[in-house]
Order: C-alpha cells, then structure tokens, then sequence
C-alpha cells in the first residue's frame, strides 16, 4: 500500500477593501507610501467604483516600474452581463478598467443589500466569463457569538454557491465572521484552523483535490497590526482581507511590514495568483 501525498500550495495575498471610503486626491500618495511592500506579497486593491480608472492607472505605473505584485479589484460585481439594471456594474465593465479580482458576497453585501446564495452564484459566473478572479466571502452574520462558529453552517453555504459551477479556473474564499468585521478582536488560531480545515475539505469534495488544494484561503474582520502576530501561523491561511487598517496608508504599510517581516522566517512558499 502507497501513501497518497499531496502537496499544497501556499499564497501570501492582501486584500484591501475601502468599502465607502477615500477620496479622489488621496489616491496617489496612497499608492506611493505602501509601494516598498509590495514587491513580497500579493496586494490586491479594491477602491469605490470611481475610483477605478484613476487606481487603474496607478497599479500599471507601478506594474511598470516592475512591481508586478499589485492588482486591482473591485468590492462587488452586477449579477447579470447587461442590461436594464440601474446603479449596476458589469464584470465586462470592470475588465475594461484593468479589474482583476472581485470580492463577491461580502458579509455588508448579504445583510444590508439582502444578497442571497442565488445572487452570489450569479455574480461568480458572471465574473468567470469576464476573466476576473471571484474572492467569495463567507461567514457567520453578525449577531453571531463570537465563540460558537457554526462550521456546518458555513461549510453547506460554501457547498450551495460552488455546487453546479462550471469549475472555477480560479477563485480566492475569504473567511470574515460578521462580529469581527469593524473591530479589533479576531478569533483564537483553533477556530481559524478548524473553519479552514472544514473549508478545504467540502472545497475537495466539490472542485476535486486538484482544484481545492489552489484555492486560496484568506481571513478578513478586525485584522490589525497588533493581532496579526496571531494570525500568521495559522495553518491553511494563505492572507488577509482587510477594511478599517487599509483606509489609512501609515497603517496599512505597518501591517504589510509585519506580514512580510514575519513571512521570510516561513517555511511558506510565496506564490502569488496571476488574473486569468
Ligand atoms: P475590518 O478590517 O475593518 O474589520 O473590515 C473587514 C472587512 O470587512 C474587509 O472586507
């Protein structure tokens, strides 16, 4: 008898989510004091919708100065290609501005704006058509306590909106528990573990092991640079989804200083995730 090994591959990849944040003059200096860490990691800027063209520009200013680490994203993705929708979004609108990644299903998405499972799917087809790498939030609301974490839950919603998919070339999960999200508490490294050994193991039985294994899996609520010490370690996490630390460029740069200071002493593979 033979052991099956398999061999996992590991990201380091940093989301940032403005949410409704910024301003238009901001933007430039933004870019500029976070440019020296981003040669080590993978960042992945998700700015308001204006905002696009304008941070378009910047990441391929940078990209040409060889900083090939730096990508846009959009925070969220119309769930049809065209049409009569007003205030939408298209995924093809979104390529058009250099998008590579979208979140889809953020925590404030499904309890302010009611997005259900069926909405999800949509948007994730619409953004696989596109060429644009869906990164699927999920977790438990916000009114959940912050010890019990329902895994069962959030496994059958994970197996409910990857089910029936064509397989995704290519898509991020992010782990945000509602209570966390705004704060500055994140939960212990045990429950992290579990929740993502969970994941990955319904991501196996839905995408097959090949597929599963590249999935990146992130955590996002209360990341701050003085949690992220906790955090690191924790195995089958591959980044971090960040809010409230990413509105300001100091704080921002002092967390990736950390991550990065604290990933050369990994035995993690740096491996970032190129747009489809
Ligand atoms: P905070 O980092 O402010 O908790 O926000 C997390 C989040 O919702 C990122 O999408």
């Amino acid at each position: 008898m033979g052991f099956n090994i398999c061999f996992r591959v590991f990201f380091v990849i940093v989301v940032v989510n403005w949410k409704m944040n910024q301003l238009r003059e901001t933007l430039s200096d933004y870019y500029s004091h976070i440019s020296d860490y981003i040669r080590e990691l993978s960042l992945v800027i998700c700015p308001p919708y204006p905002y696009l063209d304008q941070c378009s520009k910047l990441t391929n200013q940078y990209n040409s100065r060889g900083i090939s680490s730096l990508y846009l994203g959009a925070q969220n993705v119309g769930h049809q290609s065209s049409g009569a929708y007003t205030g939408e979004i298209s995924a093809a609108m979104l390529k058009d501005f250099g998008v590579s990644y979208s979140l889809v299903g953020h925590m404030e998405r499904r309890t302010i704006f009611q997005e259900n499972t069926l909405i999800i799917k949509q948007k994730i087809i619409c953004l696989q058509h596109a060429g644009i790498i869906p990164i699927l939030c999920f977790g438990d609301d916000p009114t959940s306590d912050p010890l019990t974490t329902n895994t069962k839950a959030i496994t059958e919603t994970i197996k409910n909106t990857l089910d029936g998919l064509d397989k995704p070339s290519s898509i991020i999960l992010a782990y945000e528990p509602g209570w966390a999200i705004g704060g500055d508490e994140t939960p212990p490294r045990e429950v992290l573990e579990e929740i993502f050994f969970s994941v990955r193991s319904t991501m196996t039985a839905t995408l097959g092991q090949d597929m599963s294994r590249h999935v990146p899996l992130l955590y996002g609520g209360g990341v701050r640079e003085n949690n992220i010490h906790r955090l690191l370690p924790c195995r089958e996490l591959d980044g971090f989804l960040c809010g409230g630390v990413s509105l300001k460029s100091k704080t921002l740069s002092a967390l990736l200083n950390k991550i990065v200071t604290h990933g050369s002493t990994q035995t993690k593979v740096f491996s970032p995730v190129k747009s489809g």
